[in-house]
C-alpha cells in the first residue's frame, strides 16, 4: 500500500482518480479548498461517490459546518481529506509533516481559458505559485515523485497536427494556458536541481461522469434539457479531441506507475483520443441522446479560444502502454445517463 497525495481530489478528475486508487488499496491524502468556481455541495457529492461513502449527508448551508461533517464522514485509514488552500504553504507543511508520502498527483488549479482572461492574477497565484508550493514542500520533505496536470491548451493556435509533444509551445494564447507553461518549466527547474522525477500530463478535454458544469458538453446538456437556447460561438466548425474521463484515469495511473519505476525522469506527454470532434457534431451527438432539436444562438469566437486540439498520443502508448478506449459515442452516452441521474447538480 502506497500513500498518494491528490491536490484537487474533489474536482471532476480528482475525485475519480481518488476512487481508483482507494479501489487499488492505496491511502489517498486529498487537499482540496473547495473553491467557488462551482457548487461546493457538487464536490461533496463527488468525495462521497469516490470514497463510496453512503452516508445520508444533509446540508446544512453553511460552507465550513458541512465541510467539516463531510470530514468526519470519509476519514478513515485509507482516506484523508483535508481542507487547505495550496497558496499557503503554512497548510502543506502540515500535511507533508504529518504523512509519508509517496508520490503527489498535482491536479488543483484554476481551470478553464474564457475566465482567465477576467482574472489572470488569480490563476497565476493559484496555478503558478500554489504549483511551485508544492514542488517546495516536496522537495523539504523528500518526496521524490511527481504527477502534474498540464493542458492541451498550451499549443495554442498550433498549426501542424496531431500535436506532439515535440512542438513548440512559446506561443500561448491565455493566461490559462501560460500558467499551464509555467507549471512545466516549473517542474523541469526542480526536476533538475532537486531530481524529482516528473511528468507533466497535458490532458485533452476532458468529460464523462462528474464533468465539471463550466465545460460545453455539461453546459449544452443542461440547455438541451432545460429547452433552453444553446451559445455555439463560431461556426461550430472548431474541432476538440474529447477525452473520456475513464481514459484519462487509465492514463494517469499508467503515468504513476511509470514515473514511479524510472529515475532521473521528466517527460511532457499528452493524454487525448487522437481523434477530433467538431463543435457541430458534438451538439448533433448531444441532440440524439436527448432526441430533441436545439435551438442555436451563433456568436463570435471567443478570445483564447482555440481553433483545434488534437493529440498525438504515441509517446503516451510507448511509454506505458496508453490506449483509450472509449468511442464518443459510447463516452456521450455515458455521460448524459449520469446527467440524468444527477441533474441536482
Ligand atoms: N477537465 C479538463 O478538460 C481539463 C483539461 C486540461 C487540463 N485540466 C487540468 O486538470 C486539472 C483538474 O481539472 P478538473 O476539470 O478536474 O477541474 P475541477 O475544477 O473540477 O478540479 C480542480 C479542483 O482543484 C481545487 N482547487 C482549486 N484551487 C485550489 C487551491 N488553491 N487549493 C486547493 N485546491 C484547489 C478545486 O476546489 C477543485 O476541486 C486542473 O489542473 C486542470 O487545469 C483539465
Amino acid at each position: 500500500m502506497k500513500t498518494y497525495c491528490v491536490t484537487g481530489g474533489a474536482g471532476f478528475i480528482g475525485s475519480h482518480l481518488c476512487e481508483q486508487l482507494l479501489a487499488q488499496g492505496h491511502r489517498v491524502v486529498n487537499i482540496d479548498n473547495f473553491n467557488d468556481v462551482y457548487d461546493y455541495k457538487t464536490k461533496i457529492r463527488n468525495i462521497l461517490n469516490s470514497t463510496r461513502s453512503d452516508f445520508p449527508f444533509t446540508y446544512s448551508g453553511d460552507k465550513d459546518g458541512d465541510l467539516a461533517m463531510l470530514q468526519a464522514v470519509v476519514e478513515s485509514d485509507g482516506y484523508r481529506l483535508v481542507v487547505a488552500d495550496i497558496r499557503s504553504m503554512d497548510e502543506l507543511e502540515a500535511v507533508f509533516a504529518s504523512e509519508r508520502i509517496d508520490a503527489v498527483i498535482h491536479l488543483a488549479a484554476m481551470a478553464g481559458v474564457r475566465p482567465s482572461i477576467e482574472d489572470p492574477l488569480l490563476y497565476e497565484d493559484v496555478n503558478v505559485k500554489g504549483t511551485l508550493h508544492i514542488l517546495e514542500v516536496m522537495r523539504k520533505h523528500g518526496v521524490r515523485k511527481w504527477l502534474c496536470a498540464s493542458s492541451s491548451s498550451v499549443y495554442g493556435n498550433n498549426r501542424k497536427v496531431p500535436f506532439s509533444e515535440e512542438d513548440v509551445v512559446d506561443y500561448s494564447i491565455s493566461p490559462y494556458a501560460a500558467t499551464k507553461k509555467a507549471c512545466e518549466v516549473l517542474g523541469h527547474t526542480y526536476h533538475h536541481l532537486h531530481h524529482i522525477d516528473t511528468i507533466m500530463l497535458r490532458f485533452f478535454t476532458v468529460y464523462g461522469e462528474r464533468q465539471r458544469p463550466d465545460l460545453a458538453i455539461h453546459k449544452f446538456a443542461g440547455m438541451l434539457d432545460k429547452d433552453e437556447e444553446l451559445t455555439m460561438y463560431g461556426d461550430g466548425s472548431s474541432r476538440r479531441d474529447y477525452t473520456y474521463i475513464g481514459d484519462i484515469i487509465a492514463g494517469i495511473l499508467g503515468a504513476l506507475s511509470y514515473v514511479e519505476r524510472m529515475e532521473n525522469l521528466y517527460e511532457v506527454v499528452n493524454l487525448g483520443t487522437n481523434r477530433t470532434i467538431t463543435l457541430r457534431d458534438l451538439i448533433t451527438s448531444l441532440e440524439q441522446e436527448f432526441g430533441k432539436r436545439a435551438l442555436i444562438r451563433t456568436l463570435p469566437n471567443q478570445p483564447g479560444d482555440v481553433e483545434q486540439t488534437y493529440a498525438d498520443v504515441s509517446k503516451a502508448n510507448q511509454l506505458f502502454g496508453y490506449n483509450p478506449q472509449t468511442d464518443f459515442a459510447e463516452g456521450i452516452h455515458k455521460f448524459v445517463t449520469w446527467y440524468r441521474g444527477n441533474r441536482h447538480g
